[in-house]
């Protein structure tokens, strides 16, 4: 059988392409040596239509709102109930941890869950007022400075080692970034609670006094880190891959990352969508008047948590965070009554049946009700963000490892069409 090829007919040149097919999903034209054979590129501006990969971590389906982990349905997430460990060792290593695998890599988060001293040392200067982001990823390019026996990775334990440092000392920093920023003590943490226990005593916690952690909450926290474990090519998981390709190590890669998850049109939109329901309501807009301004091209505002590059559908993991809100939000507190929510909820209503949306296909995406949960938590809103990155870790590192470990991995380097001067000639200041 003959090979499948694309045909572009140009000039009246005829120039065939190798088609790539993956497991299931998009077919896709290898356009890979068209420069080196044609001299020609290819304009895709945003790259919103490029694969850059081949992966075989995460696969998305956005006109049928599918996502999968290693093959796994998202929603298996929520009935098979694994912890947080369990789904970021699944994204790291590629298969579901065994007791003995998952209890190992356990350990390993125990052991590295302290910080350097010295690293709490280098923010003595930092305003505490200073943007939680900044200070995170600041925090996980100076892991580099106190952990140089990771800055080579030669093996797999090796990587496993660094990932498990990683993932835990995020959380550390994280808890203590929120301590520094209120004037509070230092929590240390406790190495006979989990994971997301953990991360929640550290953060509320009072020395000497007995903290419980409430296991309605740690669910709920679980749940939020897996749904935001890994997303495929996402623009922090392009950006850790493409740092990651210079043979950049882990932690400056993974600091990269946590800048370009911290844009609102990224990881930054959970906090924007908090600020505008708190806005909406504080201002005594209705969510009528609310739907109008975002269909109207002359208003800059836009409705946070709607829309998405990929997805054409409702984003799944927006659908399980609308149930565990109703869920979660009435076991924690009387959820009749909250503002917030209510508007949140007629805004979906608003825009689900509305043309503007519905032509569009702009659905409620992730964000849209994990800020709502994150407050009943008591997670303050300039943290949401880091909450995300803690969830995101997972997926960045296995990201980066598969580009990492590509054979013959090259550079990314995207090419651009070049709209400047044609040659022209300096000019000296006194003609100018
Ligand atoms: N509110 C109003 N209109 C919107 C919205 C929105 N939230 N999102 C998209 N649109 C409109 C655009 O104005 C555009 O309209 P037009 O065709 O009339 O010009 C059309 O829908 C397509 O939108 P694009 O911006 O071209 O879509 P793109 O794929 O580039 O952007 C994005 C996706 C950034 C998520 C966008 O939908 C958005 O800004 N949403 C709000 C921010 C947000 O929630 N981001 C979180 C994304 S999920 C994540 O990162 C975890």
């Amino acid at each position: 059988m003959s090979e499948e090829k694309a045909v572009l007919s140009i000039g009246g040149k005829k120039i065939e392409f190798p088609i790539l097919r993956g497991t299931e999903g998009d077919v896709a034209i290898d356009i890979s040596k068209l420069y080196e054979e044609h001299r020609m590129t290819t304009y895709d501006p945003s790259l919103a239509n490029t694969a850059v990969c081949k992966s075989t971590i995460t696969y998305i389906d956005g006109e049928k709102g599918i996502l999968r982990y290693r093959g796994i349905p998202i929603e298996q997430f929520v009935t098979e109930k694994p912890n947080f460990i369990e789904a970021a060792y699944l994204l790291l290593s590629g298969h579901l941890p065994t007791r003995e695998e998952g209890e190992s890599f356990r350990q390993r988060l125990t052991n590295n869950e302290l910080l350097h001293e010295n690293m709490r040392h280098n923010f003595r200067n930092v305003p505490t007022a200073a943007p939680p982001m900044a200070q995170l990823s600041a925090s996980l390019s100076n892991l580099a400075c106190f952990h140089r026996e990771f800055l080579v990775l030669d093996d797999d334990d090796a990587f496993m080692e660094v990932s498990a440092a990683l993932i835990s000392k995020i959380r550390t920093i994280a808890a203590f970034i929120y301590r520094r920023s209120r004037g509070l003590p230092y929590i240390y943490p406790n190495p006979n609670l989990r994971y997301c226990a953990n991360f929640l005593h550290m953060m509320f916690s009072i020395p000497y006094a007995h903290y419980e952690v409430s296991p309605e909450v740690e669910d709920a926290l679980n749940l939020i880190f897996i749904l935001h474990a890994d997303h495929e090519q996402n623009c922090s998981a392009a950006t850790v891959r493409t740092v990651g390709s210079s043979r950049a190590n882990l932690f400056a890669s993974c600091a990269a990352g946590i800048c370009a998850l911290w844009g609102s049109l990224h990881g930054g939109a959970n906090v924007e969508v908090m600020q505008m329901l708190d806005g909406i309501h504080q201002g005594g807009i209705s969510p009528e008047d609310c739907i109008k301004m975002a269909k109207d091209k002359n208003d800059k505002f836009r409705l946070f948590g709607f829309g998405h590059r990929i997805y054409k559908n409702y984003d799944p993991r927006a659908k399980i965070l609308r149930d565990a809100c109703d869920r979660v939000l009435a076991s924690i507190k009387d959820t009749t009554n909250d503002p917030l929510l209510n508007i949140a909820r007629r805004l979906e209503e608003l825009a689900l049946s509305d043309s503007y949306f519905i032509d569009r296909k702009l659905y409620p995406n992730v964000d849209f009700y994990s800020g709502l949960l994150l407050r009943a938590m008591n997670i303050p809103t300039n943290m949401f963000t880091v909450m995300f990155a803690i969830g995101r870790l997972p997926g960045w590192i296995a990201q980066w490892k598969e580009q990492h470990d590509l054979v013959g991995g090259r550079i990314i380097r995207p090419r651009q069409v070049y709209m400047g001067e044609t040659e022209t000639n300096f000019t000296p200041i006194e003609e100018r």
